[in-house]
């Protein structure tokens, strides 16, 4: 945060809090702050505000003219959650002059020299810690974090010349950095100023002004050029995402891999080493279209229960201007100018993780149907650790919600490196992988903040069965089915709603099973991927043990685990896979078990085999899909409710995975 207007010391700390508040669902181990102090601490953003409230001796009512602040949520990957480990961290250690430990928290005033906050891992650190110790550097985190701190103040002390720019100090420090990053740094040698940076994370800049500012662009400055022009602007904040500056502005930059912008006093400068082919001079100020009340939780108890019941609209929303019901079309502006290549192709890949990978899972059958290409679906890190072959004549797609997943993005790039047309299905216009593909769909779904994904599935489920309806628009033999899907189309967000509606009865079901170590699911065919998705659910945010399990398999190992007091769960619906779910229902009963079925509501044949019942409403096959997975959803919330878990923070996950 970087104001040039006054503000008092307490305004300060509260936009901050707020902004880690913001931003605590994507990690949320530790917090950590910085102003003219560095406070810390392990645990939630609240925790952190808590200890701020008792620092008696901080007189909050201290205006300052020019003044600069860091924060940031941890997601720990080298080292446990702990004041110690979390950021800033810091280049000198001042323990004999300053560092007052309080229950835990450092509290340390003044001047540090370097100080910095991190996204991302450094993977050449070990290197680094030991030439930095061989130089006389004690290291007291286990943080990859940490060498960067002490790097930075190593090459500040061994510059060759006294004016050497902030800015330039940290471009020389991630030369020397291996692996992802996005940083910002602050130092007592560079009063009131900020340098941020990114490499394979996101990082944007956002841009506040009470005067209409001259330009809508920032143009960069190469080093190698020697230009040296400013833009100057109201006030600025430089943190990311979107979510944390939506309530001081809409306006933001998005930073390319290897800028690095300066900000000092309200005055932004963005470089670049040298212009190589294909780079754009300069950096625009979009627009955000998020809403801060599309980030606020309303009359919900927490965001995912918000987000299951905004189901009927975000689906509306990810349709909207596509699909035309009248004349049974469907359009997608991001991808017209490239679907003729994308029909020629030789097959489809659709990668991605967590569920985003489901989402593929559950309209692979629709895709390879209408397409009537091989569509393979690969999990991001599995498929570069096979190092997958991918040829010029392949299409991959990569389903994220956040568009930032580290693994999706690698594999993004590995994709491109080999020539293949890369689509992004995000839901975060501006994200990585919506910026480095060559064409794409937006869901549309707004802002998603609950670590478990419900309404982003759904969104991405709609949109790839909308691509593949584009697929085959001109293919006079499959108008049929898709007027049929079409028309499914029309009616989901209807037939979401009468789902919706049983959520008393399955608050009921919880009640029944929330004591439970582990829940079963089983389907398959359409539903397969609701197993994947109701048991990734259920682990995410109830830590109970669940599986997903592919009814087709249940024979060959996973029957074993049933008996009475297994709980599990069935997915049965009216398509071509009935007859066999049926059997499977037959074998669970055989051995005792007593499964909960989720099936058609005038399935009266399947009722009389079942322990229960959640009755949803029939939908065309391939959209079925969405209508089973939303009893899982809602049963995941409840059971977490009653577990007496935090659903919107599950412990040890983030949101948003920027690591490899
Ligand atoms: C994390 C989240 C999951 C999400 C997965 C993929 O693990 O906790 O909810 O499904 O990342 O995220 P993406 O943003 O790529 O869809």
């Amino acid at each position: 945060l970087n104001y040039h207007v006054p503000r008092t010391r307490r305004e300060i700390l509260e936009i901050l809090l707020k902004g880690l508040l913001r931003l605590e669902y994507r990690g949320y181990d530790s917090a950590g702050e910085m102003r003219r102090l560095l406070i810390k601490q392990s645990g939630k953003v609240k925790a952190l505000d808590d200890e701020l409230t008792k620092q008696q001796d901080m007189d909050m009512d201290v205006e300052f003219d020019v003044h600069l602040g860091i924060a940031h949520t941890r997601w720990a990957t080298h080292g446990a959650p702990s004041p110690v480990n979390s950021h800033p961290q810091r280049s000198d250690k001042k323990s004999n002059e300053e560092c007052l430990l309080l229950k835990c928290i450092c509290v340390f005033f003044f001047f540090l020299e370097f100080i910095v906050i991190h996204n991302g891992i450094i993977t050449n650190y070990k290197d680094l810690q030991k030439f930095l110790e061989s130089k006389g550097y004690e290291f007291e985190s286990e943080t990859d974090t940490e060498t960067i701190a002490k790097l930075v103040k190593y090459m500040y002390d061994n510059r060759e010349s006294e004016d050497l720019s902030f800015a330039t100090l940290v471009e020389r420090v991630t030369q020397q950095l291996e692996g992802a990053f996005v940083l910002v740094f602050k130092s007592v040698h560079y009063p009131g100023e900020a340098v941020g940076t990114r490499r394979g994370g996101p990082l944007l800049i956002g841009v506040k002004s009470d005067h209409k500012l001259s330009t809508d662009h920032i143009p960069i400055l190469y080093r190698s050029l020697g230009i040296n022009n400013i833009i100057n602007l109201d006030s600025l904040l430089l943190r990311c995402p979107g979510s944390a500056v939506i309530e001081h502005t809409n306006r933001v930059i998005f930073l390319e891999d290897d800028d690095v912008a300066a900000v000092t006093a309200g005055r932004l400068t963005i470089h670049r080493i040298k212009r190589t082919a294909g780079d754009h001079p300069a950096r625009a100020i979009q627009t955000l279209q998020m809403e801060l009340q599309q980030i606020m939780k309303g009359n919900y108890s927490s965001f995912m229960q918000k987000e299951i019941f905004e189901q009927p609209e975000s689906v509306v929303n990810t349709m909207r201007g596509r699909v035309n019901f009248n004349d049974n079309t469907v359009t997608l502006g991001g991808l017209k100018d490239h679907i003729k290549e994308i029909q020629r192709c030789r097959r489809l890949i659709l990668i991605a993780c967590g569920t985003s990978y489901h989402a593929g899972v559950a309209t692979r059958q629709v895709l390879e149907e209408l397409t009537e290409l091989p569509v393979m679906v690969e999990l991001a890190s599995d498929f570069l650790d096979r190092n997958t072959p991918v040829f010029r004549d392949d299409v991959c797609f990569f389903i994220s919600q956040s568009g930032e997943t580290a693994d999706s993005l690698m594999a993004l790039r590995y994709c491109k490196e080999r020539g293949a047309l890369t689509v992004g299905v995000t839901n975060t216009v501006g994200s990585s992988i919506s910026r480095e593909t060559d064409c794409g769909v937006h869901i549309n779904a707004g802002p998603e903040i609950g670590v478990a994904s419900t309404k982003a599935y759904t969104s991405q489920f709609v949109a790839l069965i909308m691509f593949a309806l584009l697929m085959c628009d001109d293919r006079i033999s499959m108008q049929p089915r898709r007027r049929e899907i079409i028309q499914g189309l029309r009616v989901l967000p209807d037939l979401i709603k009468e789902v919706l509606s049983l959520d008393d009865e399955i608050q009921r079901l919880a009640a029944e099973l929330y004591q439970q170590k582990s829940v079963l699911i089983m389907g398959r065919g359409y539903h397969y991927a609701t197993c994947l998705e109701g048991a990734l659910k259920i682990k995410e945010i109830t830590y109970m043990h669940s599986e997903g399990i592919l009814a087709g398999e249940l024979k060959h190992g996973p029957l074993a685990l049933v008996d009475k007091l297994m709980p599990v769960i069935m997915i049965i619906m009216r398509d071509h896979t009935y007859t066999k779910c049926q059997n499977a229902l037959q074998q669970v009963v055989a051995r005792a078990g007593r499964p909960i079925v989720i099936c058609d509501k005038d399935d009266y044949e399947t009722a009389k085999s079942s322990s229960r019942t959640i009755k949803v409403p029939h939908c065309v096959d391939c959209l079925q899909g969405i209508l089973s997975v939303i009893p899982l959803q809602l049963l995941s919330f409840h059971l977490a409710v009653l577990r007496g878990f935090d659903v919107d923070c599950p412990r040890n996950l983030a949101k948003s995975v920027t690591v490899e």
